[in-house]
C-alpha cells in the first residue's frame, strides 16, 4: 500500500493560474503540483496573442471594463470585471520582474501594444507571437527554484476526495507506473485548463479534456455557463497540421478574411469587419462555408512587408512554412475551432468554489469575468489575477487539518480486456463528432435533443467501463469529456435564447434579463 503524499496545497494543473498560485502559496506553506504531462505542456504555452492590460496613458480602466462588458453580452459580473482589470498592471509588473520581456515599440521604452477583436484601444502586451510560452517558462523556472514546491509530472488526477462538502485531497494516477497515489492537503486547487478536446477541431492541446470541471461536478460543486464555448475563427486548415492557431493578432495588424472566391466578406457582417467580437467572426465564417459549400476560408496578411511579418509572427511564419504555406506571399487556409470555455466551476474572484477547501482557477473556473463571450487576451489576465487572489485566500486556511487517514487506498479494479480498449478510442471519436455536429457554432432545439440522447447513452456505457476496467489515462479522460459534453448540452438546452457564443437558431433573441446557468449534481433542473 503506498503512502499518502501530504502538502498544505495540492495544485492540479500547471498553466499560468496553477503556477502563479503555487508560487504565491509557497510563501505560506508547502505545495504539490500534479500535472498530466510535463510542467510546461499546457494551453498557456500555446497562447500566441498576449495579455490585455491598461498600461498606456491613452487607454483607461473604464475603457477596458466597458469593452469586456460589451463583448460579454450582458452576462459579465461587473464587480469581477472591475477588480480584474484594475489588478492587471500590478500583475504585469510581477511578470516583468520574473523575466518576461514584453515587446517594446521600436527605439522606445514603451510597450508595443497589439490590437484584437472587441478592444477599443491597443492594450495587448505580447512577446512576438509566443507570449504564452515565455510567461509559462518564466513561471516554471521560478517554481522549480522554490524549495516549498514539489512537482509531480505525468500524474493525472482521477477524482477528488470529498466528505461532508469538504475536500480532503485527490486520487492521482501516476501514468508511468500506472499506480494510483493518494494526495492529502489542506487546500486543493483545480487548474486543469479547458475542454477543447470535447470537439473535433480545437486550438487546445490534446489533453484539454475538462478534467477539473468533471471532477468538481462529480464532487458536488456548482458548474456555471458551460454553454458558452468560444470558437476561434482562425485555426490552420491543413490535412497534416492539426490544432494550430493563427492568432487574432494578425487581424489586429490588418489581415483580412477572404472567401473561396477571393472576396472579402466580413464588412457584410459587421461594421468592425475582421475585428468584430469573435463570436460574430466565427459565425460569419460558418455562414460563408455553408453558403459556398467550401471547407475553409482564407486569412491574408501577405500584403505586409515580408521582413516585418517574419519578425512579428515568427512562430506562425515557421509553422505555416513547414506546412507548405508562405504567409508572406499567399493567404492562409483557416477554419473556426473550439478555443475557450467561458464557463466552468463556479467561483468567486478568489477562486473559492462551494466546496470547502476547494478552489478553481483559470479556464477551469467561471468567475463571471468573461460573461457570454470572452474578449481576446483577457484569459491569461484572469488566470494570473485570480490565481494570485486564490493563493492569498488559501493561505488563510492553513488551520484546516490534513485528513490523510480518511483517504482510503484506491480499489484498483480487476478487469482488463485489450480487445475492448479500442472501444474507448471509438467512444472518444463518437462524442467529439456529436458535439461538433450538433453543439457547435450554430445550435438548434432538434440538434441539442439529438446530442442529449446520444451523450446520455454513451455516459451510461462509460460508467460501466469505469467500474469494470483497470484505470488508464484514456479511460480517465474519456469519462471526463463525457461529463463535460453532458454539461454543455444540458446547459445549452436550458438557455432558450441566443447570447454571445451560444447561438440557437430556434431562439435567436436575447432574454430581457441576463442570467447565469448553474448546475449541480443532485440539485439540477431536468434539461
Ligand atoms: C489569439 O492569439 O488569437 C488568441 C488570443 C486569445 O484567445 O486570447
Amino acid at each position: 500500500m503506498n503512502d499518502v503524499i501530504k502538502s498544505d496545497f495540492l495544485v492540479i494543473g500547471s498553466g499560468i493560474s496553477g503556477l502563479i498560485f503555487s508560487l504565491e502559496a509557497s510563501r505560506h506553506g508547502t505545495a504539490a503540483i500534479v500535472t498530466k504531462r510535463g510542467l510546461t505542456d499546457t494551453a498557456t504555452s500555446l497562447a500566441q496573442g498576449g495579455i490585455a492590460a491598461v498600461v498606456s496613458p491613452e487607454d483607461s480602466f473604464e475603457a477596458h471594463i466597458h469593452d469586456t462588458l460589451r463583448v460579454g453580452c450582458g452576462l459579465c459580473h461587473r464587480g469581477v470585471v472591475e477588480a480584474i482589470v484594475r489588478a492587471a498592471p500590478e500583475r504585469i509588473r510581477q511578470l516583468s520582474e520574473l523575466g518576461v520581456e514584453f515587446c517594446k515599440a521600436e527605439g522606445s521604452d514603451e510597450f508595443d501594444l497589439g490590437l484584437e477583436g472587441g478592444h477599443s484601444h491597443r492594450r495587448v502586451l505580447h512577446v512576438k507571437d509566443h507570449t504564452g510560452r515565455d510567461i509559462e517558462e518564466a513561471l516554471a523556472s521560478a517554481v522549480r527554484q522554490e524549495p516549498n514546491i514539489i512537482i509531480f509530472e505525468n500524474h493525472m488526477a482521477v477524482n477528488l476526495v470529498v466528505r461532508d462538502n469538504e475536500v480532503l485531497g485527490a486520487y492521482v494516477l501516476d501514468t508511468e507506473s500506472a499506480e494510483i497515489r493518494r494526495f492529502a492537503s489542506r487546500v486543493t486547487v483545480l487548474a486543469t485548463g479547458g475542454v477543447g478536446k470535447v470537439f473535433l477541431y480545437t486550438s487546445n492541446p490534446p489533453h484539454a479534456t475538462g478534467d477539473g470541471i468533471a471532477m468538481a461536478y462529480r464532487a458536488g460543486a456548482s458548474i456555471m455557463n458551460m454553454e458558452f464555448i468560444q470558437f476561434h475563427p482562425t485555426l490552420l486548415y491543413h490535412h497534416r497540421v492539426h490544432s494550430f492557431l493563427i492568432s487574432e493578432a494578425l487581424r489586429g495588424e490588418g489581415a483580412v478574411l477572404l472567401g473561396a472566391d477571393g472576396e472579402r466578406f466580413m464588412p457584410r457582417y459587421h461594421p468592425d469587419a475582421e475585428l468584430a467580437p469573435r463570436d460574430i467572426v466565427a459565425r460569419a465564417i460558418d455562414a460563408e462555408l455553408k453558403r459556398t459549400g467550401a471547407d475553409h476560408v482564407y486569412l491574408d496578411i501577405s500584403f505586409k512587408d515580408s521582413a516585418w511579418i517574419k519578425n512579428r509572427f515568427p512562430v506562425i511564419y515557421r509553422r505555416c512554412l513547414e506546412a507548405g504555406i508562405d504567409i508572406t506571399s499567399e493567404p492562409i487556409p483557416v477554419v473556426p475551432g473550439a478555443h475557450y470555455c467561458c464557463g466552468g466551476v463556479k467561483t468567486d474572484i478568489a477562486g473559492r468554489t462551494d466546496i470547502k477547501g476547494l478552489f478553481a482557477v483559470g479556464e477551469t473556473a467561471c468567475t463571471g469575468f468573461h460573461g457570454a463571450n470572452r474578449m481576446a487576451s483577457n484569459s491569461l489576465l484572469e488566470g494570473l489575477v485570480v490565481g494570485h487572489n486564490a493563493a492569498l485566500a488559501a493561505s488563510e486556511m492553513l488551520d484546516r487539518p490534513i485528513r490523510a487517514d480518511e483517504i482510503r487506498p484506491w480499489d484498483p479494479g480487476e478487469a482488463t480486456d485489450p480487445d475492448e480498449l479500442i472501444v474507448i478510442s471509438h467512444t472518444w471519436d463518437e462524442i467529439r463528432r456529436i458535439m461538433t455536429n450538433y453543439v457547435g457554432i450554430v445550435r438548434s432545439r432538434k440538434r441539442l435533443i439529438r446530442a442529449r440522447n446520444r451523450i446520455d447513452f454513451i455516459r451510461r456505457e462509460i460508467e460501466q467501463f469505469y467500474w469494470d476496467f483497470k484505470i488508464t489515462p484514456d479511460l480517465v479522460e474519456l469519462r471526463n469529456i463525457a461529463v463535460v459534453a453532458e454539461l454543455i448540452v444540458r446547459m445549452s438546452r436550458m438557455r432558450r435564447e441566443s447570447r454571445g457564443t451560444h447561438y440557437n437558431q430556434d431562439y435567436p433573441r436575447e432574454w430581457d434579463q441576463a442570467v447565469d446557468t448553474v448546475l449541480r449534481k443532485g440539485y439540477s433542473p431536468v434539461a
